[in-house]
């Protein structure tokens, strides 16, 4: 399973990459708000840094707009991963965009009928929100697996995108549910990172190593 970071924040965003363990990132406008940044720079600075897929959200609610501000958002960089959220008017842009050579990742997915839909529209990318889908009291984890059945039996080319993460066991279940990546907030990827019978024996070697002269 590939990682991607869940945020717009440059700093976590190096500190992810000097881990060697960030393949991609995907940005929302709720996060990039958070950082007060404009979008297009921040999304060049991240593109800087991370040499993969970089997902940059559509705002528009209307069909014309919506494929213009994807053709747009685009074009920023060859890394950037138009993010669509799913709905009617969504699959028409994934359709008209996808066709062009965009990748597109489908936002806001709630069920293994959405990603169905956005696959078969050519979407690259599903984003199942398991966090989003525990709050409201069901299995996110279950939706994962249906969709990577579904696109197994059926040998769809899409890939399924586990966000709303909010806890390190969140990607130990999702990479066991056969998500193709994780998006995960900086906090739980370096909280993955750790555990404290590693804290507990890094003391005790240290401890020990102090008592005899090192080559
Ligand atoms: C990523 O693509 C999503 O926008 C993000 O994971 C949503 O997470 P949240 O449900 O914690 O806001």
């Amino acid at each position: 399973m590939r990682i991607f970071l869940d945020t717009a924040n440059i700093d976590d965003i190096r500190r992810g990459a000097a881990m060697g363990v960030v393949d991609g990132v995907t940005t929302n406008p709720t996060l990039v708000a958070k950082e007060g940044v404009e979008y297009k720079a921040r999304v060049l600075e991240i593109c800087d840094v991370i040499d993969g897929p970089i997902s940059a959200e559509c705002i528009s609610t209307e069909i014309e707009a919506l494929v213009q501000e994807a053709r747009r958002i685009a074009s920023w960089h060859p890394n950037v991963v138009v993010k669509i959220a799913m709905s009617e008017l969504g699959l028409q842009a994934i359709h008209r965009v996808s066709a062009e050579g965009i990748k597109v990742n489908t936002t806001l997915i709630f069920s293994a009928n959405q990603a169905l839909l956005a696959a078969r529209a050519g979407a690259t990318y599903v984003s199942p929100f398991i966090g989003r889908l525990q709050d409201a009291g069901h299995d996110g984890l279950e939706v994962i697996r249906e969709i990577v059945a579904m696109f197994e039996t059926f040998h769809l080319p899409t890939q399924v995108l586990a966000a709303s993460l909010r806890g390190a066991r969140d990607v130990t279940e999702a990479a066991l549910a056969g998500a193709h990546i994780a998006t995960i907030p900086p906090a739980v990827l370096f909280q993955m990172a750790n555990h404290p019978l590693t804290d507990v024996g890094t003391q005790r070697f240290l401890a020990d190593a102090a008592k005899y002269t090192a080559v």
